[in-house]
C-alpha cells in the first residue's frame, strides 16, 4: 500500500498547526509582558528568523529525505559509519513528557470555555484568583476530567493517521483559528488601546533588555516553532516530494510569527483599554482577561468563549504533533498497529498527567515534588530549558556537520533553495544556531551569567 502523504497546503497547515499553540496565543504574550515588551519581541524575531527557521528546515529535511519516524529518519539518513546517531532520534521523548502538562493546560482552557457558557467568568481580580486557584489547587478531579476530554480528543485524531486524522484535523481548525484571530483582532482595533499595544510591543525599549530576557526569547523560539523533539521529521516524512522544505519551513516560520504577533497585539489591545496590568505573568489570559471581558456584558462572554475556542484549537493541533513521533516511533519500529499505539502512549501521557495536576494541589503537592519542585515545572523546565535546544543542537550538528557535501545540491536542486541562502542556512546551523543554544544552556544552569 503506497504511503499516506500530505497534501501540499496539508503539510503546510499540519505543521503550522503543530508550531502555533499555547505558545503563542497564551505564552508568548505573557512573556512579552513580563520582559519589557519592544525590545524582548525584538529579540524574539531575530531568534526565530536566524536560528529557528534554519533549524526547523533542517529538521524538515530530515524527515523529508528519511521517510519514518524520528529514530529510523535519523539512521536512514546518516552516512556510513554514523548510524549511531540515530540515537538523536528518542528526542520524540521530550514531546510524551511536553504532553503531560500540556494536556492539562488544555483541560484548563476546556474549563474556561464552560464557564463562558455558563456565565461563570469571574468579574472581579479577586473572584478570577479564586476561580484559577480552585481549579488548579483544589479541584484535581475537575482537572483531570478536562485533561482526559483533551487525551480523548489527541487520541480520536491520531487514530485516523496522517490524511484522514491529521490533516482533517488541521484543515478545519486552523482555517478557524485564524478566522477568530482576525476577527478579535479586527473588534479590537477600534480601541484606544490598540495604538498602545502597538506601541508596547514594536517600541523597544532597550534599557528593559537583560541576559535573562535574552535567555528566554532564545528558549521560547525553539518552542513555538515545535523544534527539537522530532514533530517536524515525523510530519515532514509524510509531505509529498514535490514540496520544498525550504519553501515549508518558510511558511511555517511566517504563519507562527504571524500568529503570534496577532495574539500579542490583540490581547494587549484589550489590556490597555481597560488599564489592566500588562506584567501579569501566566495568570493573563486565564484571570486578567476575563475579568476585562466580562466588563463588556454579553458582548464580553461571547468574546471570551470564542477566544478560549481559538486557544483550545490551538493547543490540541499542538497536542496531536506532540504525540505523533511516538506513535510513529512504535508502529515502524515494533510494527504496532496504529490504534494500539495511540492508545498506549495517549495512556501513558494521560496518567503522568494526573501526577502534574497532583503536583499543583496543596493536598498533595508536596508528594508530586523533586526537591520543592512541583513535576507539573519540572517537566516543562526540563523540556523548555534543556530537551528541546539540545535536539536542537544535535539537529544543527547533524545536518551543519555530518551530512554530507551533497546537501548542497539536493537543496538547491529538489528544494530550490538559492546558493546564497543555503550559504546562509549553513552558516546558521554550524555557529550561529549551536552558539545560541550553548549560551542558552550554560545561562540555565548558571555557569554563566551576564
Ligand atoms: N509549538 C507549540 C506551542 O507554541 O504551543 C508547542 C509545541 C508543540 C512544542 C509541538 C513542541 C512540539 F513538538
Amino acid at each position: 500500500m503506497a504511503k499516506a502523504r500530505f497534501s501540499r497546503v496539508g503539510f503546510i497547515l499540519a505543521a503550522a498547526g503543530a508550531a502555533v499553540g499555547l505558545g503563542n496565543i497564551w505564552k508568548f504574550p505573557y512573556i512579552t509582558g513580563l520582559y519589557g515588551g519592544g525590545a524582548f519581541v525584538f529579540v524574539y524575531l531575530i531568534t526565530v528568523m536566524l536560528i529557528g527557521f534554519s533549524i526547523l528546515a533542517a529538521e524538515m529535511f530530515i524527515g523529508y529525505k528519511g521517510g519514518k519516524d524520528a529514530v529510523t529518519s535519523f539512521e536512514l539518513v546518516a552516512p556510513e559509519g554514523k548510524k549511531s546517531w540515530k540515537f538523536a532520534g528518542f528526542m520524540f521523548i521530550s514531546g510524551m513528557i511536553i504532553m503531560t502538562f500540556y494536556s492539562v493546560v488544555i483541560g484548563w482552557i476546556f474549563h474556561y470555555i464552560y464557564l463562558s457558557a455558563s456565565g461563570g467568568l469571574p468579574t472581579s481580580m479577586d473572584e478570577a484568583k479564586t476561580t484559577f486557584d480552585t481549579l488548579v489547587g483544589l479541584s484535581p478531579l475537575t482537572a483531570t476530567l478536562w485533561h482526559l476530554l483533551a487525551t480523548v480528543f489527541v487520541a480520536a485524531v491520531l487514530m485516523g493517521g496522517i490524511k484522514a486524522g491529521i490533516e482533517k484535523a488541521n484543515l478545519i481548525l486552523m482555517p478557524m483559528l485564524m478566522a477568530i484571530l482576525l476577527g478579535l483582532l479586527i473588534y479590537a482595533m477600534n480601541f484606544d488601546g490598540f495604538g498602545k499595544a502597538l506601541a508596547f510591543m514594536f517600541e523597544p525599549d532597550w534599557s528593559k533588555l537583560n541576559s535573562e530576557a535574552i535567555v528566554r526569547a532564545v528558549g521560547h523560539a525553539f518552542f513555538t516553532l515545535s523544534i527539537g523533539l522530532g514533530t517536524m521529521i515525523t510530519y515532514a516524512a509524510s509531505m509529498s516530494h514535490k514540496q520544498s522544505v525550504f519553501k515549508a519551513a518558510f511558511w511555517v516560520t511566517m504563519l507562527d510569527t504571524l500568529i503570534a504577533l496577532i495574539a500579542g497585539v490583540m490581547l494587549y489591545s484589550f489590556i490597555f483599554q481597560f488599564h489592566a496590568e500588562p506584567g501579569q505573568g501566566p495568570g493573563l489570559v486565564f484571570k486578567t482577561l476575563p475579568v476585562i471581558l466580562t466588563q463588556l456584558g454579553t458582548t464580553g462572554t461571547v468574546l471570551a468563549a470564542i477566544f478560549f475556542i481559538a486557544l483550545a484549537f490551538a493547543g490540541l493541533t499542538s497536542a496531536i504533533s506532540l504525540t505523533e513521533p511516538a506513535v510513529e516511533y512504535f508502529i515502524q519500529r515494533f510494527h504496532w498497529s496504529r490504534p494500539k499505539a495511540v492508545i498506549v502512549n495517549t495512556t501513558l501521557y494521560f496518567i503522568i498527567g494526573i501526577s502534574a495536576i497532583l503536583s499543583y494541589t496543596k493536598t498533595y503537592g508536596a508528594a508530586f515534588s523533586i526537591g520543592g519542585t512541583p513535576l507539573f515545572d519540572a517537566f516543562e523546565f526540563s523540556t523548555d530549558s534543556i530537551l528541546l535546544p539540545l535536539g536542537g543542537l544535535l539537529i544543527a550538528i547533524f545536518v551543519g556537520y555530518v551530512l554530507p557535501e551533497h546537501t548542497r545540491e539536493e537543496m538547491r536542486k529538489h528544494h530550490r533553495v538559492p546558493l546564497r541562502f543555503y550559504k546562509i542556512w549553513r552558516f546558521s546551523l554550524r555557529y550561529i544556531a549551536p552558539a545560541a543554544i550553548i549560551f542558552m544552556m550554560l545561562n540555565n544552569f548558571g555557569i554563566i551569567k551576564i
